[in-house]
């Protein structure tokens, strides 16, 4: 396990629209360089990148057409390096996001795959025998290639699923066994692909759709051994990398398949949602300050995934990222400080969407880009400050476009702001890092009595309370200790923590 860890902070960075060095209207790796100060004057010591590989973009950049060779519109591979290296230079760690569950329809693998004539390639997507073989349990592109079969997609139809095998295989006549040799030998081209950029200098991966790789495997068992496989390498060969899996189910991914960490995210009705957004969680949501506040549901179903993994990796809470609605959409700021203040003290590894810790808004209305759809509002450029595209760049045609609202955050005008929730950010990171009963594996002990509000969990020494409903409660601890921070108004007295409505108190009961 990578020591890092436990004290690692991320930043994701959707490299688009972070910062365009060169005027062209897109962010760039030298964009990122310039900027890898602002990153650690947050506190954070970690970056995840978006993918940053060539492709058509048809998902922005999720759909790969050569592994090995850095966008022409992001830099070159000697930038990607040259960002590797001030990064170490900084003690910043760099993340890439592997994506091997499908390429872009136009990678030279699925170019020749889809040939009539058979070749070593052929069995690296999943084709049926013939055309008119169409099973509908399966997402199948028909008719559109010489080959005489239809190919399994992945996500969107331009992302063929590369070929990992099936574990149930119900239709022999077309699906190879998960161990078939071709298919071990798709891993071992993600390996030689995972081999190649740690070599470059990279820090590990971001892992995307992790659990997708074999069919129909419903424990997920065969896609497990996969990433054994994978982690047996990096624990041999590159023990300092670290891999984290978009695979929300931490069991899985942490114990069986030896991911060193996992997202906190709401594939599975994990809790994401019920915790800061409403979405089918109405007004329940536990920050909204009209709902309930009630924690016991997210609590009944976060600590026995906590429990059973957490002495073998990290389950990782995010402010947000790329595929969601920013918070900013769902609530308030007073809210959203108290989200922050959550999210920063509990165990795992946080991770901070860019812009998010300025409070950049969701862009509801804005037209679907390079496969964003309803994520292109998640999307837009971060907001510097008050210059030319608020300081993302000089160019005269973006991306994206800016938040053009007249009060749109930036990083200038939110920095030196009390009030702001960048700075309830970075005093939440720096205390993370000041307190190691606040770090990774910091213990937990979650003090939710039924349905109170405030709710109030113990890291070590440190007690979080949070009040996040619009009225006054109090809480009867029994004991004292100092104050270590509080947002809104909130004190200690005579045994009692008390909280004005949507307010938080951190205490230290050994000073
Ligand atoms: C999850 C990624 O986060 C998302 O942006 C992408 O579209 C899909 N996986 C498909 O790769």
């Amino acid at each position: 396990m990578p020591k890092w860890l436990n004290d690692a902070v991320f930043y994701e960075i959707y490299p688009q629209s972070f910062y365009d060095s060169n005027g062209d209207g897109i962010g760039d790796i030298n964009g990122i360089i310039e900027k890898l100060d602002y990153v650690a004057g947050l506190g954070c010591n970690a970056i995840w990148l978006n993918p940053v590989y060539d492709s058509p973009f048809m998902d922005a950049g999720y759909d790969v057409r050569d592994y090995y060779t850095v966008a022409p519109r992001y830099g070159t591979n000697e930038d990607l390096v040259r960002l590797f290296e001030a990064a170490h230079r900084k003690s910043m760690k760099i993340l890439l996001d592997l994506v091997p569950g499908h390429t872009s329809d136009t990678h030279p693998w699925f170019q020749v795959a889809k040939r009539a004539k058979q070749s070593d390639l052929s069995n690296r997507y999943i084709f049926t025998k013939s055309v008119w073989d169409a099973p509908p349990e399966y997402r199948m592109m028909c008719g559109i290639c010489e080959r005489d079969g239809n190919y399994m997609v992945n996500y969107f139809s331009s992302q063929p699923a590369l070929n990992y095998g099936f574990y149930d295989v119900t239709h022999p006549e077309w699906q190879l066994p998960h161990d078939h040799p071709d298919c071990r030998r798709t891993a071992d081209a993600m390996m030689a692909v995972m081999r190649f950029w740690l070599d470059k200098g990279c820090d590990g991966f971001r892992v995307d759709m992790a659990d997708s790789l074999v069919k129909n495997d419903e424990e997920k068992i065969a896609t497990a051994k996969i990433w054994r496989r994978v982690r047996d390498m990096l624990d041999r060969d590159y023990p300092e990398a670290a891999m984290v899996a978009e695979w929300c189910h931490p069991d899985r991914a942490i114990n069986n398949a030896g991911f060193h960490m996992d997202f906190y995210l709401d594939h599975y009705g994990n809790g994401y949602s019920r915790l800061f957004r409403f979405g089918e969680w109405g007004d329940l949501a536990v920050f909204n300050p009209n709902g309930l506040g009630d924690l016991k549901g997210f609590a009944e179903e976060y600590l026995p995934a906590y429990n059973r993994t957490k002495d073998n990796g990290y389950i990782c809470f995010m402010t947000n990222n790329h595929d969601m609605p920013r918070v900013t959409a769902y609530l308030d700021k007073q809210a959203i400080k108290l989200v922050n203040a959550f999210i920063f003290t509990m165990p795992g590894v946080p991770f901070l969407y860019y812009g998010d810790e300025i409070g950049m808004r969701y862009q509801a209305d804005l037209i679907s880009k390079e496969g964003g759809f309803s994520r292109t509002g998640s999307r837009t450029p971060m907001q510097w400050n008050s210059g030319k595209n608020l300081g993302f760049s000089e160019g005269d045609r973006l991306y994206l476009p800016v938040d053009l609202s007249d009060d749109a955050p930036t990083v200038e005008n939110q920095k030196d702001n009390p009030d702001s929730i960048y700075r309830i950010v970075t005093d939440m990171i720096a205390l993370r890092h000041k307190y190691a009963d606040l770090h990774g594996n910091g213990e937990l002990e979650f003090m939710v009595r039924g349905e109170e509000i405030p709710f109030a969990y113990r890291r070590g020494g440190l007690v979080m309370f949070f009040n996040p409903l619009g009225r006054e409660a109090e809480i009867d601890t029994g004991y004292d200790g100092d104050v270590v921070y509080k947002i809104g108004g909130a004190v200690i007295a005579d045994g009692k923590v008390k909280l004005q409505p949507q307010s938080f108190l951190m205490m230290n009961t050994n000073p």
